[in-house]
C-alpha cells in the first residue's frame, strides 16, 4: 500500500462494432482497503462476447456506466483482505474488470485453487462460468447430447465452441463444427479431432451441411445467430434440439436483431429450440465442473490460449474477439 491501479474505463458508447476510441485508460491510487473488502492484483482477464452487450444502454447485460471499468471476469491474488472469507495470498475468480488491481466487496468472489495442473486461467477458460460451464450446461442438460447423435457447433473455434464440440465428442457424438477460414476448420478436424468443419466464410455452408449430416443434425449448439441459424433449421433431424448459446453475429444491432425465418422447421421435424443463460444451471455447476476437470485433465477437452499483454490493449482483445483474430479462449494478462 498504496498501489496504483491502471484501467480501462467506457468513455462513449459504441454506435454498431466499437472502436478503439469508445474506450479510455486511467490511474488511480488506492491508499486503504475498507471493512469487508479486499484488494486483488489482477492475474488475467477474460474477454467475452457479453462485454459488448454491457456497452449499450439497453443491452442483453447490465449496463457498464460511462466513466466505470469495462466488465471482465478474472482471476487474480488477493494482496490485502478485511474480509473474513479471504486472505493475503488467498487466489479469486470473480468480476474484477479490465485493470490491474482490484479494490472490491469480498464476496463478490469465489475463492480458487489452482495448481500446477489446473493453471488460474483455467478457471477462466474449461472450468470458467462463461466458457466451460456455460458449453457443458448448453450441451448437456439444455441440448441433452447423446451418443450417436449429430451435432453441429457454430463459432466452434472460440472458446464456448471449442469446449462444447469436444464435450460432444467425449460423450460419443459426431461434432461438425463451423468456423471461419481454413485455419481454423484445419484446427477443429486436426486439434480437436472433429468429425467434420465448414468454413462459414468460404463453403457453400447448407450443401456441406448436407453432405457431412445427410440424415439431419441432431443438436445445433448456436453461439453465432443470424443466417447461419436458418441454414440449420433447415437440416434438422426429427426431435433435434436447437440450443441457443448465443448469437454473437446480432450483438452490434441489438434493436433490429434477424431471427429465424424457418423456425416452422421446428414443428415439422418435432424439434425443439431453447435458450439458456449459464447462471440459471448453478445447481449444476459442481456436477459440471467434475466432468470438465476430468476432460481437461485427461487432454480430452483442450482449450488454446490466445493471451494479450498489457491492461491498456483490452479494447483491441475485445475487438479481435469479434473479428475472429483467435482461436480458443482471448485472454489479457494486465
Ligand atoms: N448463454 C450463456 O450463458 C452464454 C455465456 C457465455 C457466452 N455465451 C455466448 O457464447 C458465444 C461465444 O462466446 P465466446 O466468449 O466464447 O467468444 P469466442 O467464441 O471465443 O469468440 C467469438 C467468435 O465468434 C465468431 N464470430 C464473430 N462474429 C461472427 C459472425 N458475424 N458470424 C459468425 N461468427 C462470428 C468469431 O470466429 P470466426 O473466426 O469463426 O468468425 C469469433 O472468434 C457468444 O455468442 C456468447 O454470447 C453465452
Amino acid at each position: 500500500m498504496p498501489v496504483t491501479n491502471r484501467r480501462v474505463f467506457v468513455k462513449q458508447r459504441p454506435q454498431g462494432m466499437p472502436t478503439l476510441d469508445d474506450f479510455g485508460h486511467a490511474e488511480d491510487t488506492i491508499e486503504t482497503v475498507p471493512e469487508q473488502h479486499v484488494l486483488v492484483k489482477v492475474d488475467t482477464l477474460s474477454v467475452d462476447a457479453f462485454i459488448r452487450t454491457t456497452l449499450d444502454e439497453a443491452g442483453l447485460h447490465e449496463m457498464s456506466e460511462l466513466g466505470a471499468p469495462v466488465t471482465a471476469l478474472g482471476v487474480g491474488e488477493v494482496l490485502e483482505s478485511q474480509f473474513d472469507g479471504l486472505a493475503a495470498g488467498d487466489w479469486v475468480c470473480g468480476p474484477l474488470m479490465a485493470q490491474t488491481h482490484a479494490l472490491m466487496p469480498g464476496a463478490a468472489f469465489q475463492k480458487i485453487e489452482p495448481s500446477a495442473n489446473i493453471p488460474p486461467s483455467t478457471y477462466l477458460g474449461v472450468l470458467g462460468l462463461t466458457t466451460g460451464l456455460t458449453a457443458w450446461a448448453g450441451m448437456v442438460p439444455v441440448g441433452e447430447v447423446a451418443s450417436g447423435n449429430v451435432v453441429v457447433v457454430s463459432g466452434a473455434a472460440g472458446a464456448v465452441g471449442t469446449v462444447a464440440a469436444q464435450l460432444g465428442k467425449a460423450r460419443g457424438a459426431t461434432v461438425i463444427g463451423i468456423a471461419g477460414g481454413p485455419e481454423k476448420c484445419a484446427f477443429l478436424t486436426g486439434d480437436l479431432g472433429l468429425d467434420g468443419a465448414i468454413d462459414y466464410k468460404n463453403d457453400d455452408i447448407a450443401a456441406r451441411l448436407q453432405e457431412l449430416a445427410p440424415n439431419g443434425v441432431d443438436v445445433f449448439f448456436d453461439n453465432v445467430g443470424g443466417e447461419l441459424l436458418d441454414i440449420v433449421l433447415d437440416n434438422l433431424a426429427v426431435n433435434a434440439r436447437v440450443v441457443i448459446c448465443g448469437a454473437i453475429s446480432q450483438y452490434q444491432h441489438l434493436h433490429d436483431v434477424r431471427g429465424p425465418k424457418l423456425y416452422l422447421r421446428l414443428a415439422e421435424r418435432n424439434a425443439s429450440m431453447r435458450g439458456f443463460t449459464v447462471d440459471h444451471h448453478a445447481a449444476a455447476f459442481a456436477e459440471a465442473q467434475a466432468e470438465l476437470s476430468r476432460l481437461f485433465t485427461e487432454g480430452a477437452v483442450k482449450l488454446p490460449e490466445h493471451v494479450v499483454e498489457g491492461v491498456d490493449n483490452f479494447p483491441d482483445a475485445l475487438l479481435t474477439l469479434f473479428n475472429g483474430g483467435h482461436t480458443g479462449k482471448m485472454l489479457v494478462k494486465p
